[in-house]
């Protein structure tokens, strides 16, 4: 037995031992995502948080994603294999920048990506996620003022889609934010055939919806039949699996090609950017989610009156998107 077949058995008894369930991000390490029990997008993982019956969830992703674990499911010990796995788009906004951009819109209604903290999600109004903004959005009455934080490709592509009039948070994800246009041309150059599947915190998100616009074929929300789609991780793996293309350009963090490579053999995968790989996701290993479950640490905890006000917005998404 080689020395990763060792962590993985002892992660396995030590699970069951302590009635843990391990949840990964479509993002995580290889390895990190096979040991999962669950592995999916921020909303699905969510949704799993919510429902599972385990007293501790080891939550393989980033900070935001265990804390939001933690206020859906304050009963259970969530635990980080690595404290130090931020985000750097959460990082763009605060509880005091919030404030302040809701007094000079006092009649606005706050829409807050999933990638945030507790506190600016407990002044939010609604949680989304990327798999449900434009969702969200068509949910609000069409008189109501939307601000819209922090990711400003994924808010251009909700107020697009919507047709609203969205006012957006100049916040981005350096991993996505660098993958351009000029990235996808090139690729779409040397793979004609392939089929392109794009995360809407990309930063060639506006350029191509632009494009779109101007004549070249978009599905917009991600149920047509277009070249280009633009889906969430999750959705990314449903698509490639029922698309009859055999060939796809994946524009997101690298750690997607994993799950699509893995659940669809016969299918040719290629990343937008081999570089747009997310140090944080990355930072979670299986020797530290050995660590986490033996020492139960580190231990995520939301001081309770913020968990309760952030829960109303994950609670009001949940509510519509279930
Ligand atoms: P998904 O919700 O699509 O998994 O995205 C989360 C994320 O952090 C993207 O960078
Ligand atoms: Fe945050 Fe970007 Fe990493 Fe996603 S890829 S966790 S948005 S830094």
């Amino acid at each position: 037995m080689n020395d990763t077949m060792k962590l993985e058995e002892e992660i396995k008894r030590l699970k069951k031992e302590k009635n843990a369930v391990i949840l990964a991000h479509n993002y995580q390490l290889p390895e990190v995502q096979d040991i999962a029990d669950f592995t999916g997008d921020s909303l699905a993982l969510s949704q799993e948080a919510a429902d599972t019956e385990a007293d501790i969830i080891v939550f393989c992703g980033v900070h935001f994603m265990a804390e939001t674990a933690s206020i859906i499911s304050p009963d259970k010990k969530v635990l980080i294999p690595d404290e130090k796995a931020g985000c750097s788009l959460a990082d763009t906004i605060n509880a005091e920048q919030l404030k302040s951009w809701k007094k000079e819109n006092p009649n606005s209604v706050v829409v807050s990506y999933v990638n945030t903290t507790a506190e600016v999600k407990a002044l939010s109004d609604y949680c989304c996620t990327s798999a449900n903004a434009v969702h969200i959005v068509n949910s609000i009455p069409e008189d109501k003022e939307i601000l819209f934080l922090p990711d400003m490709f994924l808010g251009a592509y909700a107020a697009k889609v919507t047709g609203r009039k969205i006012d957006i948070w100049p916040g981005e994800c350096h991993v996505h934010a660098g993958i351009r246009k000029q990235d996808l041309d090139d690729m779409q150059h040397t793979h004609p055939e392939a089929e392109m599947i794009v995360h809407p915190e990309c930063g060639c998100t506006t350029n191509l919806l632009y494009q779109a616009e101007n004549g070249a074929s978009t599905n917009g929300n991600g149920n047509g039949n277009g070249h280009i789609k633009f889906l969430s991780t999750g959705g990314m793996l449903k698509h490639a699996k029922e698309s009859p293309s055999k060939e796809f350009i994946i524009a997101t963090e690298t750690g997607m090609l994993h799950r699509l490579r893995k659940d669809n053999p016969d299918k040719v995968f290629h990343p937008a950017r081999e570089s747009a790989v997310c140090k944080y996701m990355k930072m979670i290993t299986l020797p530290k989610v050995l660590r986490s479950l033996e020492e139960e640490i580190v231990e995520v905890k939301v001081p309770l009156d913020i968990a309760l006000q952030a829960k109303k917005s994950i609670d009001r998404m949940l509510e519509i998107t279930s």
